[in-house]
């Protein structure tokens, strides 16, 4: 049987070229966002069997709900990608705009990190994919909370690995930390290797078929990661 995955956040960049290669390589696919007409017109020009589902992460009863009725369409999935997400230069120390971002980033995905975990607990196994950032390394001036948002995510999908290994499930989780990728999130000044969002995609496929544990996309952002890692406070702070 053919292999199916839901995809969250696929209207728009990153998601949106995952859905595009993995349902020309004939994935089932659940695609959601909370653009509705861009669903729809999405799953008109994919090649595979598509199924979607309006979610707004940030009412997490409500996507709860949506992702269990995907999967009551579609049948068990074997992948989650989990790739909604945002983030806001925020000069003002904006409350709203901080508060904003941790609703998608951090309560948005875990609720669906929860929802999947479970049901690939229930189905015996399965794959979750989610999409953090090398912002996740350090603490970022310019969106304390992206960065603070992305550590919690790369933090969570450990934790949801060492689970698995502990109560030996054949769940896999990847960690997927991109540098800068060429979609309408990636605004703004000082960008440098800046990824094609098909090539981005690309890799992360790759990974995903390795089931690879934490992955830097594109592959030379490995370099700026142990570079991060290292680099004292005081040398960090003038960059
Ligand atoms: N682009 C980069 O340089 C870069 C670098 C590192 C990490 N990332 C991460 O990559 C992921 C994808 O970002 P992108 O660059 O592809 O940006 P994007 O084009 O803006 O895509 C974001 C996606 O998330 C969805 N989304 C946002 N808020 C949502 C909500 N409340 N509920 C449900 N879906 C929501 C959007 O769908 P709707 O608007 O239709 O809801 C859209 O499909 C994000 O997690 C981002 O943090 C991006």
């Amino acid at each position: 049987m053919g292999k199916k995955a839901i995809i969250i956040g696929a209207t728009s960049g990153i998601g949106r070229a995952l859905a595009e290669q993995m349902s020309a390589d004939g994935y089932t696919l659940g695609i959601t966002g909370r653009r509705v007409a861009l669903l729809d017109e999405i799953k008109g020009t994919l090649p595979s069997e598509t199924f979607i589902q309006q979610m707004d992460v940030t009412d997490t009863e409500a996507a709860a709900a949506g992702f269990a009725s995907l999967v009551k369409e579609m049948g068990p999935v074997d992948l989650v990608i989990i790739s909604a997400g945002i983030g806001h230069p925020n000069p003002g120390l904006d409350a709203a705009l901080e508060l904003e971002t941790i609703e998608t980033n951090v309560s948005g995905f875990v609720v669906i990190a929860g929802v999947a975990f479970n049901h690939f607990k229930e189905h015996g196994k399965g794959h979750i994919v989610g999409i953090s950032s090398i912002a996740a390394l350090r603490g970022g001036s310019i969106a304390p909370a992206y960065g603070a948002s992305k550590a919690f995510v790369s933090n969570y999908m450990e934790a949801l690995r060492i689970r698995a290994v502990k109560k030996k499930l054949n769940i896999t989780v990847t960690d997927v930390l991109p540098g800068f990728v060429d979609t309408s999130m990636a605004k703004g000044n000082g960008m440098f290797w800046v990824a094609p969002v098909e090539k981005a995609a690309a890799q992360i496929i790759t990974a995903i078929r390795a089931k690879k544990s934490r992955v830097y996309i594109t592959k030379r952002w490995r370099l700026i990661a142990w570079v991060l890692r290292i680099l004292p406070e005081w040398l960090y702070a003038k960059s």
